[in-house]
């Protein structure tokens, strides 16, 4: 008897090493795990039921059109439902084992990147842009959303998948020049002073603004394309008149990093510094500061901490 058939160990995957997510297009494809699949294989985030389980996500590296292959030498029969889990979160498009047939849908589809340039920037002689997609007005840009939307639930603790229906969205994607998806942020608009609150005649500053998503793939984060999508969207929403505030939905501690550095460096450049007035920070001053910034008090609050501090120096 062969005794590995009996243990139940060699049948069970972490659901996070199983999956191997890649970009494929006309360089090397790149390829990275997920840092969390509970929302698709349960909290344990375990696969029962197959050995040598692998299961290929890859997507193109333009247009993200998406392929699905899983992969075992051994299944069971009660073994856990895994590519129906994963079409259920996936687009309707999605190609599953047939490789060539994809090959061909990518070929005939031939995507463009949709929605406007809102900036550029380079890295280690490489250009990348940040584009603005308007899902509502733009079914290219709707379709593009759809593919990327699966890695929040892969990278956002928490995270899930917008009401693409509802017009208060914008969608923020970074693309290496033409090339390759690099990640993308979600903003949503809020009106900021609700019916009942009594604001003064110049109503001018009407609206809330909040990232709500933000991911950057594995293989190119560290590498600034964060701190250029955080910096591109919030001089978007900063230059905008009806925009009185600018906040975050329950930033991770990676992302409140990069949010400290990225407003400190601004609020600097600004001169800041220059308008504290001495020695006390007077309630006053810091109302009309936060106004003017348009970030939200509690980060607000830290920022001018941590540039009081570095006057001290
Ligand atoms: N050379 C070397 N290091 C650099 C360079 C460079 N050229 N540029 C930036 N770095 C460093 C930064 O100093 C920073 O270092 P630190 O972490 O020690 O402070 C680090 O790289 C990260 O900065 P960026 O590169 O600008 O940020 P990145 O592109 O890695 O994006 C993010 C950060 C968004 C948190 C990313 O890691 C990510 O997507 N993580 C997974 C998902 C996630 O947590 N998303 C946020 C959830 S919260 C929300 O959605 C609202």
């Amino acid at each position: 008897t062969d005794l590995s058939t009996l243990d139940p160990n060699i049948y069970t995957s972490s659901s996070n090493e199983a999956l191997s997510i890649a970009l494929a297009g006309s360089g090397k494809a790149v390829s990275f795990h997920p840092d969390f699949t509970y929302p698709i294989f349960g909290d344990a985030e375990q696969i029962f039921g197959y050995k040598d389980l692998v299961i290929h996500l890859v997507f193109d590296s333009v247009s993200l059109y998406p392929f699905l292959n899983v992969r075992y030498s051994e299944k069971r029969d009660d073994a856990d439902e895994v590519e129906s889990k994963l079409l259920e979160l996936l687009p309707k498009e999605t190609v599953v084992k047939d490789e060539a047939l994809w090959q061909d849908k990518i070929d005939e589809e031939h995507l463009e990147i949709p929605g406007e340039i809102l900036s550029s920037y380079t890295h280690k002689g490489e250009n990348y842009h940040v584009y603005k997609l308007s899902i509502n007005k733009c079914a290219k840009s709707l379709k593009l959303h759809r593919r990327m939307q699966i890695f929040v639930l892969f990278f956002i603790e928490a995270g899930s998948y917008i009401d693409a229906k509802d017009d208060m969205w914008e969608i923020y994607v970074v693309y290496k020049e033409d090339k390759t998806f690099i990640g993308f942020a979600t903003g949503y608009s809020y009106w900021k002073y609700p019916g009942h609150e009594i604001f003064d005649s110049d109503a001018k500053y009407l609206w809330r603004k909040k990232i709500s998503q933000f991911v950057i793939l594995p293989p190119y984060q560290g590498q600034s394309h964060g701190s250029q999508l955080y910096k591109t969207i919030f001089e978007q929403w900063f230059k905008d008149d009806q925009v009185a505030e600018i906040t975050v939905e329950d930033p991770s501690e990676a992302f409140d990093d990069l949010r400290d550095r990225c407003d400190l460096e601004r609020l600097y450049q600004r001169g800041l510094l220059e308008t504290l007035p001495e020695p006390v920070i007077s309630p006053e001053w810091f109302r009309t500061q936060q106004a003017k910034e348009k970030i939200e008090k509690r980060q607000f609050q830290r920022c001018v901490e941590m540039l009081l501090l570095h006057a001290l120096k």
